[in-house]
């Protein structure tokens, strides 16, 4: 059965770094809150004059360099972001046209916190039916971008940050195994962005009532993210007959180290097979799953079982079984 696996990963972090003990001069809050409520120390700023595809570009770049593979030979790129470039066109259309792939076409794809697990099952969907031969799949956010630095309950969470991803078909039983994906769009109310949408574009009033930035009612979300993300893995698991001790790495949504070791635990997985670095980098939305990958890169070994686990605004959420593939 021709399969879409992940032949490379590429990432991106700006040098900035925004600390706790920054976050304490802006807000009041402290070190020993942030860290013992969502075990981030510090999250990477991108800046002002800069956007999600420079960081995407970069991520994508990497990938591809290290695979050696001509842009010219990728088929389709998408772009999970919920910070893009602009409205429209797509971000995704940017990087394909920066990084030289002009046989490409692409889109993006934005399900807040679920945008890069989504984009990887359809671009993987894709290369099975045999559309697609070669697919980027890109997490980029900028959500200091969308981030109220004076509302302590959400401005300690956020950091930039991207991550690509390479697929190729392959006839090995490797890659993209199976997913389990949700929605449940009465979730809405406790975590999205009030203006700058159709129903209400920005004005005067938007602005001066700071209606761009991230709300978050952050304990329901909480709740919801630890029944689901366990649930939607569980569920995967127990489809193909996979115990926790087939599982090489549990790879979760990186939005709060408590909402992680929740999950953990319903499934039976002790935290060293648990992939973090929620620490370094904060929640950045749909760059925390490549990162991961990135991250661990070279404790994967060829065959070994990843189940990766989301959940965010929406309400989304879902979980994907891969094997790695090399
Ligand atoms: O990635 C997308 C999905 N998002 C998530 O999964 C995020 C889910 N939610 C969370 O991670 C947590 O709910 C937060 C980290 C956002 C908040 O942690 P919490 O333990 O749920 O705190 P809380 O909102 O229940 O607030 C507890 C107290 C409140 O004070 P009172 O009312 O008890 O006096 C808050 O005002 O903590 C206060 N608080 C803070 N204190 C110091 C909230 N933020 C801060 C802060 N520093 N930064």
């Amino acid at each position: 059965m021709r399969r879409a696996a992940i032949t490379a990963v590429g990432a991106y972090l700006p040098p900035r770094r925004l600390t706790n003990a920054d976050l304490e001069k802006l807000v009041d809050t402290s070190d020993e809150w942030i860290l013992e409520r969502t075990g981030i120390r510090e999250r990477r700023i991108l800046g002002r004059g800069k956007g999600s595809a420079y960081m995407a570009i970069k991520a994508a770049e990497e990938a591809l360099q290290k695979r050696q593979i001509d842009p010219a030979e990728i088929d389709l790129v998408i772009v999970a972001t919920v910070t893009p470039e602009h409205p429209f066109p797509a971000t995704a259309n940017i990087v394909a046209n920066a990084i030289g792939a002009h046989r490409a076409w692409g889109f993006d794809v934005e399900a807040a916190c679920s945008s890069f697990l989504y984009a990887l099952s359809s671009a993987a969907d894709s290369i099975v039916a045999g559309r697609v031969q070669k697919a980027l799949v890109i997490g980029s956010d900028k959500m200091s971008a969308i981030i109220d630095y004076t509302d302590r309950a959400t401005c300690v969470i956020f950091g930039d940050g991207a991550g690509a991803v390479l697929l190729e078909p392959t006839d090995e039983e490797v890659g993209i195994m199976d997913y389990h994906h949700q929605a449940d769009g009465s979730g809405c109310a406790f975590l999205h962005m009030k203006a700058g949408g159709s129903v209400l574009p920005p004005s005067l009033r938007t602005v001066r009532n700071r209606l761009h930035y991230v709300y978050q009612e952050g304990r329901q979300v909480f709740k919801h993210a630890v029944v689901q993300m366990a649930a939607a893995s569980e569920a995967l698991m127990k489809k193909h007959g996979l115990t926790a001790d087939d599982i090489a790495f549990f790879v979760p949504h990186q939005a709060n180290r408590r909402i992680i070791e929740a999950a953990a635990q319903r499934l039976g997985l002790p935290m060293e097979k648990v992939m973090l670095n929620i620490d370094r980098y904060g929640n950045t939305t749909s760059a925390t799953l490549p990162l991961c990958l990135y991250d661990y890169e070279s404790q994967l070994k060829k065959g070994d079982n990843l189940i990766l686990a989301t959940f965010g605004g929406g309400f989304t959420w879902g979980a994907l079984w891969l094997r790695w593939a090399y």
